[in-house]
């Protein structure tokens, strides 16, 4: 029973970090888009302080936008901040990683075949880790580099590129790749928390006392918002990895996050530009082609022929039992599963033959079954079973 509301938790977290985070990832997309799409306002316009204006229509309505250079001459009585969207994406994300990879650390966070570290050390060093990213990146955007977007970028996908590398060689593939995405997206919400949010702050009380603010706190929130927005394609990635075994799982599945992460930044300034009125299609063009040399290079190998002689059935069954069926059985004897997973079954040799090609993909190309290897199945076993499956 226990089993069960510990699911009913983890949909409700899932179903709401999802919700908080499209409102967030929205808004960003809006604002940058918005600001990119502002044009010079008529001089009436001008003369009251408006530096870019800009005109939509939507849901059977026209609005008119307007962004003022400084204060406005009065201060609105109501005024919209953005801000719980991203709170509520980082608190949910928090809650979810602790549920599904701290309190379900043996299956989702640890791989007892990359490292002798026990559970306590792992989750350490993953809250470690973030606090770790963000201080780095927190020193980054002190230096001089910050100033050079390009560099800046580089470096960023670097960083990801060697935390996942790190991460990779003791977390289980896929909460390597979610590790990363908690990092960013720590990054993402302390940078609304501590940059942008406590600027804006400043910016109003500085206006209702009739000071013209220090511009450049608005400048620094604008850039962190800016490396925010780069960041939203590639955190999306990360959010979604976890249903795509053959990118966390490949051997170089690290290398391949970094090489996802940097093309998501590359479409995404795609958009940028095109918001600016620049269009250059072969950002995207680009883009897209990259992600598809990316797939073609990680597509599986096909399956070693053997010349030795192929397992018999009761070997195979043998393989399953010991492997598979505590979880993937009509009845469990997993403590941590009182259906199968997905409803997914391999009492019979019957059922086994009918999904050779679902296992032959979580066994063989992306590695991620038996779940987080608990039942520490080697690479002969894998081996002899995809084997036996394609041979019949
Ligand atoms: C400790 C429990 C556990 C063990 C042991 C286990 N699995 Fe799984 N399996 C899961 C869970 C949980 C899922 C669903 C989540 C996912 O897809 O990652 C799953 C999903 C799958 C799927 C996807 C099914 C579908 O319909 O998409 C396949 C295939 C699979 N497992 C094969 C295997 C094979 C083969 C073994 C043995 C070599 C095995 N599993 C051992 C827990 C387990």
């Amino acid at each position: 029973m226990l089993a069960y509301w510990l699911e009913v938790l983890h949909l409700m977290l899932r179903y709401f970090h999802i919700i908080a985070g499209i409102a967030w990832i929205g808004a960003s997309f809006y604002f940058v888009w918005l600001d990119n799409s502002l044009r010079e306002p008529p001089q009436w316009k001008k003369d009251k302080g408006i530096k870019g204006d800009l005109w939509a229509i939507h849901g059977g309505g026209f609005y008119e936008v307007a962004k003022y250079q400084n204060a406005p001459e009065e201060m609105p009585k109501t005024l919209h901040w953005f801000m719980w969207e991203a709170y509520t994406t980082w608190i949910t994300g928090t809650l979810l990683l602790i549920l599904l990879y701290y309190i379900g650390a043996e299956a989702y966070l640890v791989d007892p075949m990359k490292s002798d570290f026990n559970t306590a050390t792992v989750i350490g060093l993953s809250i470690a880790s973030i606090i770790i990213g963000y201080s780095i990146y927190n020193v980054l955007c002190r230096t001089p580099l910050v100033e050079n977007g390009k560099l800046f970028a580089a470096t960023m996908i670097l960083l990801v590129a060697a935390f996942s590398w790190w991460f990779d060689t003791f977390l289980s593939d896929r909460a390597a790749y979610i590790h990363v995405g908690v990092i960013v997206g720590t990054v993402m919400a302390a940078n609304v928390f501590f940059v942008i949010i406590p600027g804006q702050r400043h910016m109003v009380k500085e206006m209702a006392a009739g000071r013209t603010p220090d511009p450049s706190y608005g400048l620094r929130g604008k850039r962190h918002s800016v490396h925010n927005n780069y960041a939203t394609l590639p955190i999306i990635f990360i959010m979604i990895s976890n249903h795509f075994a053959f990118t966390y799982g490949h051997d170089y599945g690290w290398l391949v996050l970094a090489a996802l992460f940097a093309i998501g930044m590359w479409i995404r300034h795609y958009f940028n530009l095109e918001h600016i009125g620049q269009h250059k299609p072969w950002v995207f063009v680009s883009g897209i082609i990259a992600f598809v040399v990316v797939m073609a290079l990680i597509a599986p190998k096909a399956v070693p022929t053997s010349s030795e002689a192929i397992i018999s059935d009761a070997q195979a069954m043998a393989i399953v039992e010991k492997h598979c069926v505590e979880c993937h059985s009509a009845s469990p004897t997993s403590t941590m599963f009182t259906a199968p997973p997905l409803g997914f079954v391999m009492d019979t040799i019957e059922q086994v033959r009918a999904s050779e090609d679902k296992i032959y993909n979580r066994v063989y190309v992306s590695k991620d079954m038996p779940m987080a290897n608990m039942t520490q199945m080697t690479d002969e076993e894998r081996l002899e079973l995809v084997q036996w499956l394609k041979a019949k």
